[in-house]
C-alpha cells in the first residue's frame, strides 16, 4: 500500500483514488461505504444554494458488442439542502479525519450565489472545495460548462469563493473538455485567482441513441429526452487531451491535478493520467457500474504496474508530457510502411485500410508499393500482428 501513498495539496493519502462527485457520493451513507471500501478521498455530489430535483429515469448506457462503452445522464446536482451537507461533512470528518473530503459547489453565473454557498460551508471540517464549472446539462441555467468556457468568469468566481474561505481550506476547479483547446489557459487563470489545484474532466455533452424501431430516444423521461453528459470509456481520448493541456499550462507539482474520465479496472487510464501530470485519480462511472469494491482492482493494477516498471508514482508523474507538442513542431521526415513477413499472418486487414492503393497481395502475402505509400500510418495501426512499421523513405 505504501507504494501508492500520495500527498494531494497538503493531505497525505494512502492511495491516489478519489470518488468523483456523482451518485457514489450522494449522501452520508454512500460516502462512508466508499471510505470503508478503501477510497482515499471523496468529492461530494455537487451542492447548490437551493437543492435540485432529479428526473426519472436519467441514466442509460451505450453498449457495443455487448460491452458498455459509455454512460449518459442528465442528473443535476445534489437533492439535499446545504444544511444537510454541513452536518454530513462534519459527521464524516469526525469519523474519518484522515480521508480527503471536498465539497463540490455548483451555481449560476451570479458571484453572490457562490459567495453565499461558500459562506454556508466555510466553518465546516471539509478539507476543501471543488468548483463545478463543467456539468454539461445545466446550460439552460447558464451553470456548469457554460461558466467553464468563460475564462474571466471562472477566474472571478474562483476569486470570490477564495475570498470567503478561512483556515487552510483548498479550492480545486473542475474543468470541461468543451473549452478545448483553452483548458490550460482557463486552468492558469483559476490558479492566478487563488485555486490550489485543478480537476477534470466532467462528462461531455451528448445525446443518447435513437431506437430505429420505436423511433424513440433510448433514454427518455416520459417519451422525451434531452442533451446529457457522456462518461466512461468513450471519453478517455478527450480527457487525455484536457489533462495534457492543463498540465502543460500550470506548475502541476505545486498546483496539483486530479484527473478523471473513463478510469476502469480494465484499462490503463489511471496510469496515462499520472504520466500526463495528474497526482490523484477520480472515478465515477466504473464505481456506479461495478460497485465501490472496484478500488481493490485499481490498487492491484497500479501496484503491479509500478512493480513491473520498478518505479514509484512521483517518478512517473508527468513523464508522458514531453512527447506532446503542437502540429507545427512535429518533424517532416517522410516515412513509409514496411512489412515484416515473419510476423505477417496474411489476414489482409491492411488492404482495406490503405486509402492510397499502395497495398496489394500475391501468393507470398502483402506487397507495399513504396512509391504509392503516402506514409499516413493507418495500416500500421490497423495491423493485428504487429507486422507493419514505419521507416524513413530512402531518397
Ligand atoms: C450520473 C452522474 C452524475 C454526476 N454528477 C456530477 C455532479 O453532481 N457534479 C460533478 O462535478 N460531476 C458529476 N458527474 C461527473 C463525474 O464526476 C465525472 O466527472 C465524469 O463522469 C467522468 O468520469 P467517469 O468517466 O469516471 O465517469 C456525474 C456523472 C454521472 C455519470
Amino acid at each position: 500500500m505504501s507504494l501508492l501513498k500520495v500527498n494531494f495539496l497538503g493531505k497525505e493519502l494512502d492511495n491516489p483514488f478519489i470518488l468523483a462527485s456523482a451518485p457514489p457520493t450522494k449522501d452520508l451513507e454512500s460516502i462512508i461505504k466508499g471510505y470503508k471500501a478503501g477510497w482515499a478521498g471523496v468529492i461530494t455530489k455537487s451542492v447548490c444554494e437551493n437543492p435540485l430535483i432529479d428526473k426519472t429515469p436519467r441514466i442509460a448506457h451505450i453498449k457495443y458488442k455487448g460491452k458498455i462503452i459509455a454512460s449518459q445522464n442528465y442528473e443535476m446536482g445534489s437533492i439535499h439542502e446545504p444544511e444537510y451537507w454541513v452536518s454530513t461533512v462534519n459527521e464524516i470528518k469526525e469519523l474519518y479525519p484522515d480521508k480527503l473530503l471536498y465539497i463540490s459547489l455548483f451555481g449560476s453565473q451570479e458571484v453572490s450565489e457562490w459567495i453565499n454557498t461558500a459562506r454556508i460551508f466555510k466553518n465546516t471540517k471539509t478539507d476543501g472545495f471543488e468548483l463545478n464549472f463543467s456539468c454539461p446539462h445545466a446550460d439552460h441555467e447558464g451553470k456548469g460548462y457554460v461558466i467553464g468556457q468563460k475564462p474571466d468568469l471562472c477566474s472571478e468566481l474562483t476569486r470570490a469563493v477564495k475570498s470567503v474561505l478561512v483556515d487552510d481550506k483548498k479550492i480545486i476547479v473542475k474543468l470541461t473538455n468543451s473549452s478545448y483547446p483553452n483548458e490550460g489557459y482557463i486552468a492558469s487563470k483559476c490558479i492566478e485567482a487563488g485555486a490550489d489545484g485543478i480537476s477534470g474532466i466532467n462528462t461531455i455533452a451528448g445525446l443518447c441513441e435513437i431506437n430505429i424501431d420505436t423511433l424513440k430516444p433510448e433514454l427518455n423521461t416520459g417519451g422525451m429526452t434531452t442533451y446529457g453528459g457522456m462518461s466512461g470509456e468513450i471519453i478517455r481520448p478527450f480527457a487525455r487531451a484536457s489533462i495534457a493541456n492543463i498540465c502543460k499550462s500550470i506548475d502541476y507539482d505545486k498546483h496539483q491535478v486530479s484527473a478523471m474520465g473513463g478510469v476502469s479496472s480494465d484499462n490503463n487510464a489511471m496510469i496515462e493520467y499520472i504520466l500526463l501530470g495528474a497526482t490523484t485519480i477520480q472515478v465515477c462511472t466504473e464505481v456506479m457500474n461495478k460497485g465501490y469494491q472496484v478500488i481493490n482492482d485499481l490498487i492491484k493494477n497500479l501496484e503491479s504496474y509500478l512493480n513491473r516498471q520498478g518505479t514509484v508514482l512521483k517518478e512517473i508523474k508527468g513523464r508522458g508530457l514531453d512527447s506532446i507538442t503542437d502540429w507545427f513542431s512535429l518533424n517532416n521526415i517522410k516515412r513509409i510502411s514496411k512489412v515484416d513477413y515473419d510476423k505477417c499472418t496474411k489476414c489482409y486487414t491492411c488492404l482495406s485500410f490503405c486509402n492510397y492503393d499502395a497495398i496489394t497481395k500475391d501468393e507470398v502475402g502483402i506487397i507495399i508499393n513504396d512509391d504509392e505509400c503516402d506514409g499516413c500510418g493507418s495500416c500500421v495501426s490497423a495491423c493485428n500482428s504487429n507486422a507493419l512499421k514505419m521507416i524513413p523513405k530512402s531518397q
